[in-house]
């Protein structure tokens, strides 16, 4: 069986953590904070830092993907599965992409840069709520979401009742 280079291996598992512990923190303790709290700003921080790695991993895995020898996409017998598998994960690739100058717009948008990270005093200016770039991020990281919960399906499903193992070629070995 021909597996993904171990490069990718490594920045695919790195990368599907950092994604997941953004999404679970965005959702579970972001979003519900009211935007006039301090505490917002706090746990903005971490999640800021944790989205520019996630930002630059996946410059470095863009490169990774297109210079390697990847295995061919796996035949699963019908073509609509097919071109959903191929389309997810380029998928994966643009809504991250989205997820992160999102992410980035905003925070420059409403200065939240120098606020969370700099030290600067903590105001969230009029009319956050309704910015374009925000709204793109909390859409984006809803279809994330969804993306993530077909390709889990789509990874048991090859596992459970093709019985392909298609998992190992996204592990290391020979
Ligand atoms: C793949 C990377 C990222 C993921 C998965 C992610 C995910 C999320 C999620 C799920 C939320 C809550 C959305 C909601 O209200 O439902 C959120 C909010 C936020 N994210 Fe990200 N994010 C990412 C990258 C970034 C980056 C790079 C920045 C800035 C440098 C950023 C800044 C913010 C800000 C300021 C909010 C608060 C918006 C609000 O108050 O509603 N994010 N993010
Ligand atoms: C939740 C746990 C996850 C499991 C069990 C899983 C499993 C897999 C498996 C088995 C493959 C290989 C498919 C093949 O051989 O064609 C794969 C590929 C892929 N996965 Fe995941 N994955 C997970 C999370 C994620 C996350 C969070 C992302 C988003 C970054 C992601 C993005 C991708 C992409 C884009 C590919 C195609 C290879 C590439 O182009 O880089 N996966 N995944």
């Amino acid at each position: 069986m021909k597996r993904y280079v171990p490069a990718l291996v490594t920045l695919h598992w790195l990368m599907a953590i950092l994604i997941l512990m953004a999404l679970f923190f965005g959702k579970v303790v972001i979003a519900p904070l009211s935007d006039g709290f301090e505490d917002k700003l706090t746990n903005l921080a971490g999640h800021m830092i944790v989205g520019l790695l996630i930002g630059a991993l996946l410059i470095a895995r863009l490169i990774v993907r297109i210079r390697a020898q990847n295995p061919p996409h796996v035949e699963t017998g019908n073509a609509l599965l097919n071109f959903l598998g191929k389309a997810s994960h380029w998928a994966f690739y643009v809504l991250i992409a989205v997820m992160v100058i999102s992410g980035i717009a905003m925070s420059m948008g409403a200065g939240l840069m120098p606020m969370a990270l700099g030290g600067a005093e903590a105001v969230l200016p009029e009319g956050f709520e309704t910015l374009v770039p925000r709204r793109i991020h909390v859409a984006a990281s809803t279809a994330l979401v969804l993306l993530v919960l077909m390709h889990l399906g789509a990874t048991l499903y090859h596992q459970f009742f093709l019985r392909d193992s298609l998992i190992k070629r996204m592990w290391f070995g020979s």
